[in-house]
């Protein structure tokens, strides 16, 4: 199989009750490990990349990976999807160069500005076959080099959502209600609780129509856990419940977008290789660690959090 974009993907995970994780890709052991995952469990899988994992790998080499697993898993529905465009040019590059979707994100323009730009793209994307998300409401926490605070982060408004898909023409629409990019998503010794009410609001002006969430990494504390004792320094890392992530897969929650959770099990695996044994320098000896991290991890979302499995079949 071809990669398909996210249309079927998220209509069927809509009326299933489920939704489809999106893994951040940077190297080849991480997309091996996700789509591994993905293949065993028979889930369809969106892979996506940032400008930072563009220019880290080089987007030819991020595309011809991602070709490489589906020539291995040709059954597997796989998406192949730009994270947090920044721009028209960006999302051009990746429509015209096999992803299948692709995210223009002008969240922190005024509304009228990212009205203006994504349905620019979004008039490029389907043109070419390519479906595009958007988003409304600002996400604290840490996007390539934007570091957007806490006190500058906002909740979507309910009341914008309709006109801005109307006017957009977009496929999917990210929200904001409480979720964070990184790794350190709530204060110590709070409660950390998802603004359900938002979403209720939101699904009640777009009924039937798919939504996504960012910042949706779980932060599991046995990863961080093993970091901190093989000489890393993860103070106070706190992510979203996952029964709360469960709960927003069931209603119209279609795209749940991780990365810092593989990006911990990427980094328990390689300090646990170099505390253990300081004279290990192969790095098939140390990545292979990571990537079967990343596979488990993937492996426990898609079964236990997002409920995709056997949805490929
Ligand atoms: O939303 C942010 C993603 O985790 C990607 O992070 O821009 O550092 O690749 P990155
Ligand atoms: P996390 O940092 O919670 O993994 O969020 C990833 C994300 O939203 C990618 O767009
Ligand atoms: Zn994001």
């Amino acid at each position: 199989m071809a990669l398909v974009t996210t249309t079927e993907m998220f209509k069927k995970a809509y009326e299933g009750g489920y939704a489809i994780g999106a893994f951040n890709i940077n190297n080849m052991e991480i997309v091996q490990g996700i789509t591994e995952a993905a293949h065993e469990l028979n889930s369809p899988v969106i892979l996506q990349a940032s400008k930072g994992a563009r220019a880290y790998a080089n987007s030819v080499y991020l595309v011809k990976l991602v070709e490489g697993a589906l020539a291995l898993y040709p059954d597997l529905p796989v998406a192949l999807h730009l994270d947090h465009g920044p721009d028209f040019e960006t999302c051009k590059d990746c429509i015209d160069n096999g992803f299948t979707s692709v995210m223009i994100d002008a969240s922190s323009k005024p509304f009228e500005e990212n009205i203006e730009i994504t349905r620019k793209v979004v008039e490029y994307a389907h043109a070419h076959g390519v479906v595009v998300e958007a988003e409304l409401g600002t996400l604290a926490g840490i996007e390539d080099e934007v570091k957007v605070s806490a006190e500058d982060s906002s909740y979507t408004n309910p009341d914008d959502v309709e006109e801005f898909v109307g006017k957009t023409g977009v496929d999917s629409l990210a929200i904001a209600i409480g979720t964070s990019h990184g790794a350190y998503k709530f204060k110590p010794g709070t409660k950390p609780q998802l603004r359900f009410d938002i979403l209720d609001e939101v699904v009640k002006r777009l009924p039937g129509f798919p939504i996504v969430l960012h910042g949706a990494s779980s932060v599991p504390q046995e990863y961080v856990k093993i970091i901190n004792e093989h000489g890393g320094a993860l103070k106070d890392a706190i992510g979203v419940p996952e029964d709360q992530l469960r709960e927003a897969a069931r209603s119209a929650v279609c795209k749940i977008n991780i990365d810092s959770d593989l990006r911990l099990g990427m980094t328990a695996g390689v300090r646990t290789v170099f505390s253990e044994n300081p004279a290990a320098f192969d790095p098939r000896e140390y990545l292979k660690v990571g990537r079967k991290n990343v596979k488990d991890i993937v492996a426990h979302k898609i079964k236990d959090v997002l409920g995709s499995e056997g949805a490929a079949l």
